[in-house]
């Protein structure tokens, strides 16, 4: 596996498994160990997505001993005057006594406080890594001017039709590597693995276009977290660091760039006023 090294010397795998919607009891578990049968190491979660006791279960009994495991949660907004308790219960329903990397998921509310408590639980050696999701720059510059460890990652969505060009300069500046979430566009949109500039790098490197979706992240030194329940395509999207992309082909995959995230900017009231709705 590769890796991209936080500013404290953490290493975080290349590419990841993401758990949103992995729910089910069987069905779930068994893409879980699907996932670390395929080589995967890095497993994120999130309070939000209801399955920490789910993800917890499957991992304990991976066989794969904790340390070569890297296990993310994600803060919920809501709990962001007082999250102690609901991360202690992070800790438990994944059944860890150290979190590998534990994200603040939205820039919602009182993240500020939330920051605090994650930098707390840092220092005694809880949590090996600290980071934000949904950040965009401005509100990323902020929280860096005013908090005393920097976020070490932001997680935030990137893919063909949402690169985020001018905001990944921004993060460059200021030194916070990302990690890709929906690098297949959510599942919102199955016309991106039939863009022509896609599927001509599939067929000239004998890859799938989901492949060389993933591969065109991973290639910028982004890190990926593509979810699948599906066993050939949970190893398919493993399978992605043993090619590179020509120039010509990175160039051909940017101008798909429609500047449109599947899941929403943290500034899109339409998604604000849906996630504070929403009852979990
Ligand atoms: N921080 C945040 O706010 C945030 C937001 C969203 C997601 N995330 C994280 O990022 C992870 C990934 O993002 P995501 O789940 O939104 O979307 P994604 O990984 O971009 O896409 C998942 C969808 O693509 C399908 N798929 C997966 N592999 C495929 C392949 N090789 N070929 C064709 N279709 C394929 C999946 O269906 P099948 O399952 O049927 O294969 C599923 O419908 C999440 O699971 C979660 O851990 C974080």
């Amino acid at each position: 596996m590769e890796f991209i090294v936080l500013s404290n010397n953490v290493k975080v795998p290349l590419v990841g498994f993401g758990t949103y919607k992995v729910n089910d009891p069987v069905e779930g578990k068994r893409a879980i160990l699907d996932a670390i049968k395929a080589g995967y190491r890095l497993f994120d979660t999130a309070q939000q997505y209801g399955n920490e006791k789910l993800v917890g279960e499957a991992l304990s009994e991976c066989g794969v001993p904790r340390e070569e495991l890297f296990i993310t949660t994600k803060l919920h907004f809501k709990v962001f005057d007082n999250p102690i308790p609901r991360l202690e219960k992070s800790f438990k329903d994944l059944r860890t006594d150290y979190l590998d990397l534990v994200i603040i998921h939205w820039p919602f509310g009182n993240y500020y406080n939330a920051w605090r408590v994650l930098e707390d639980y840092y220092k005694k050696g809880k949590i090996r890594a600290i980071g934000v999701s949904n950040f965009e720059p401005g509100r990323l510059i902020d929280l860096i001017k005013n908090v005393e460890i920097k976020p070490m990652i932001n997680q935030i969505e990137i893919n063909a039709y949402c690169q985020r060009k001018e905001d990944i300069e921004w993060y460059k500046k200021f030194d916070v590597p990302l990690q890709a979430y929906s690098p297949l566009g959510h599942g919102s949109h199955p016309e991106m693995q039939q863009e022509e500039a896609v599927i001509n790098a599939a067929k000239a490197h004998n890859k799938t276009p989901a492949q060389v979706l993933i591969r065109y992240i991973t290639q910028q030194g982004i890190s990926v977290i593509p979810k699948s329940s599906n066993e050939k395509r949970i190893k398919e999207n493993f399978d992605t660091l043993d090619f590179s992309l020509s120039e010509e082909e990175m160039n051909a995959i940017s101008k798909l760039d429609k500047k449109t995230p599947s899941v929403g900017r943290s500034e899109d009231p339409i998604l604000v006023e849906r996630l504070y709705a929403k009852n979990d």
